[in-house]
């Protein structure tokens, strides 16, 4: 194929993915628009080589009339990037204003809704260590995707993360030497076993799932950006129906309730961190 071939093709393939994508978000509410970059396109192509389908046209025929095949390829697409500490002045606010709150409480019930591969569920752990309240809470966290789930569960991670995690557990109002939490080889860490008691977790489709009970903080940080309006409201339903009175609930930085049904449910505590609490 001459260089002209190549771009019409390229092109072509482009304009077939966008396709897929505003099909998906229109049937079932994932909004991956945004990312039609390198990491969806290869997911993509992956699928399409293992399902023996000759193009995405075939594939968003497949998508639209099989819900089965679509849940897989929401497993191949969904986004995990996380951090340890991610957004410091986050942990720092719940640090500061949460936590004596929560610090009045016999028990105290943590839901990581998306917790990706555990990194922020692990960052909570060691919080309410530090903050010597561990021993009577119990963290849920939870994600759809079981392979991710089973990193989680593992906490080890690559080495090379480690120095925007010292930093950002820093920058939280951490109050340790961070390196206390992990023993490391040449190329991972592994966290601190310790860190795992009082963290239960399991699988759970935010879409499709019911609510976990009474639970004091719920946080659930950069998932509902993918979502569109209605999930996003049936998603934050269940959050209202799991938080007992008085719970918060915590989003991403680029989320927030606002032009959602929960708007007038929740207060905002921190705006700009995006804790909210649920009112009595
Ligand atoms: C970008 S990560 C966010 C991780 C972490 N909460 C953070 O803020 O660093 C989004 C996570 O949401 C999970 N997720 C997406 N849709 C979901 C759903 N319907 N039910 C449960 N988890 C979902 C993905 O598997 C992924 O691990």
């Amino acid at each position: 194929m001459n260089h002209d071939g190549k771009k019409e093709s390229l092109e072509n393939e482009n304009l077939e993915i966008r396709m897929l994508l505003e099909a998906i978000h229109q049937k079932y509410g994932y909004n991956f628009k945004d990312y039609a970059n390198a990491h969806t396109k290869r997911r993509l192509r992956h699928r399409l080589n293992i399902s023996n389908m000759k193009n995405y046209a075939q594939m968003m025929h497949r998508v639209i009339y099989d819900e089965t095949f679509f849940n897989n390829l929401l497993l191949d697409l969904s986004i995990n990037v996380t951090e340890m500490f991610r957004d410091p002045g986050f942990y720092k606010k719940i640090r500061q204003e949460i936590i004596p709150l929560l610090k009045t409480y016999a028990f105290i019930k943590v839901w990581h809704a998306g917790c990706s591969a555990g990194q922020e569920v692990y960052s909570m752990s060691i919080l309410l260590e530090e903050e010597k309240i561990k021993h009577r809470s119990q963290i849920y966290a939870t994600d759809f995707n079981e392979l991710i789930l089973e990193k989680a569960k593992n906490g080890i991670y690559p080495l090379e993360v480690m120095k925007t995690y010292t930093g950002n557990y820093q920058q939280s109002g951490g109050k340790k030497d961070f390196s206390d939490y992990y023993t490391a080889d040449y190329h991972n860490v592994i966290l601190r076993q310790s860190l795992k008691e009082k963290v239960l977790f399991s699988s759970h489709n935010l879409v499709t799932d019911g609510v976990f009970g009474e639970m004091n903080l719920i946080l659930c940080r950069n998932v509902l950006i993918y979502f569109n309006r209605q999930l996003q409201n049936r998603v934050l339903k269940l959050f209202h129906d799991s938080l007992c009175p008085g719970g918060y609930l915590c989003l991403g930085s680029k989320e927030s309730l606002k032009f959602t049904d929960m708007e007038d449910r929740f207060e905002p505590i921190a705006g700009q961190e995006k804790i909210y609490r649920k009112k009595r």
